[in-house]
This record gives C-alpha cells, structure tokens and sequence, in this order.
C-alpha cells in the first residue's frame, strides 16, 4: 500500500561509518517503489559539487547543514520527499535544519551505531587515518558529535537489519500523517 506522505525531509543523522547512507538508499527505494518521487541528499556527494568549497571546521560545517536544508526546502516544496544524510554534529546546526525545513516537513533520525562499531567498521580507513593524526577535526575522534536529545526514530544498524530500520522509518511517516 502506498504511504500518503509528501514534503517530507527524513534527515538521517551520525558519525561517519553508522549506516546513514545504506539506509537513506534503502530508504529511497522502498519509498520509490511505492509511487513516491523522492531524493536523496547525501553529505559526503554534496562535498564533490555543491559543497566542494567548505571543509571541517565547525563554521564550515554550519554551512554546509545550511545549504543543504536550503536545498531540502526547495525540494520539499517541489513536491519531493528527501532523504538527506549528513554528520551534521552540531545540534544548533540540526536545530538550523529544522527551522529551514519546517518542523511539520523535518523528521530527524538518529542513526545511533555506537562509536566502536563505525571505527571497527573504518569502511573508507578514515579512522585510522585520524588516529594517526593525517585527518584534522574528524567526528568521534578529535571532532565532537552530539547525540540527538529527542530525535523522532533512533537506529543503530549494529542491532538492527536493514530492512527493520527502513521499516521503522517508513510506520514513522505514515503514523506523522
Ligand atoms: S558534516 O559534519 O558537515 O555533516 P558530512 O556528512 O557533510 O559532514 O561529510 C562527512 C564525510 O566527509 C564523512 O563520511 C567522511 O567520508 C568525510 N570526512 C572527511 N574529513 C572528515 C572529518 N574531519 N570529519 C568528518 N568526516 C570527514
């Protein structure tokens, strides 16, 4: 069954190697499958275009949340659903987001794999890169993440299939209605 929901931005949220982007296009596709026209906004790909320009540093980082809920509106009001996946640490920044978006459009999800695994995981060796000290400020290790107080779904990945945390997003939205 279709799941009436629309103008909605799921803004998944964690430190690098928890699963956000596995779940945004697991997400994407089960969305899609059911009629919805949806996109996906994801922190790392933006960085290669829109947000080539900005780097780590806290401000630069603002920006970027910035931006890219910039871009969430839009599509929101173009009538797509968005699945944005960003680090974004700072809950100020994620708060920015919010009121960009709207809060009735901004349903935050706390990808909430634990530390441990996502550096067990170094799916890209960007831990290990920044225990040696060659990456400056990076999340988890010598750049702060701050946990979200009340996010609308929690899903750490280390516990829970894929499928479930797609699941779980998906009665979310349809239960926010
Ligand atoms: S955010 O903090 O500004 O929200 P964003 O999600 O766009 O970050 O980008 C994070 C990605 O950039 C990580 O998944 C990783 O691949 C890469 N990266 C490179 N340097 C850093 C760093 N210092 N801290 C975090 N991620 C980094």
């Amino acid at each position: 069954m279709m799941i009436a929901i629309q103008h909605t931005t799921v803004w998944l949220t964690g430190l690098s190697g928890a699963g956000k982007t596995t779940v945004a296009h697991a997400l994407a596709q089960t969305l899609k499958a059911q009629g919805h026209a949806v996109t996906l906004l994801d922190g790392d790909k933006l960085r290669h275009g829109l947000n080539r320009d900005l780097g780590f540093t806290p401000e630069d980082r603002h920006e970027n949340i910035r931006r890219t809920a910039e871009v969430a509106r839009l599509m929101n009001d173009a009538g797509l659903t968005v699945i944005a996946a960003l680090i974004s640490p700072y809950r100020a920044d994620r708060a920015m987001a919010e009121k960009i978006i709207g809060a009735a459009q901004f349903v935050e999800v706390y990808v909430s794999t634990p530390a441990a695994v996502c550096e067990e995981r170094d799916v890209k060796g960007l831990y290990a890169k920044a225990r040696a000290g060659q990456i400056a400020q990076f999340t988890g290790v010598s750049a702060p993440y701050e946990v979200p107080l009340s996010p609308a779904l929690s899903l750490d990945t280390n516990t829970l299939a894929l499928d479930e945390s797609v699941a779980r997003i998906c009665q979310h939205l349809q239960q926010r209605r």
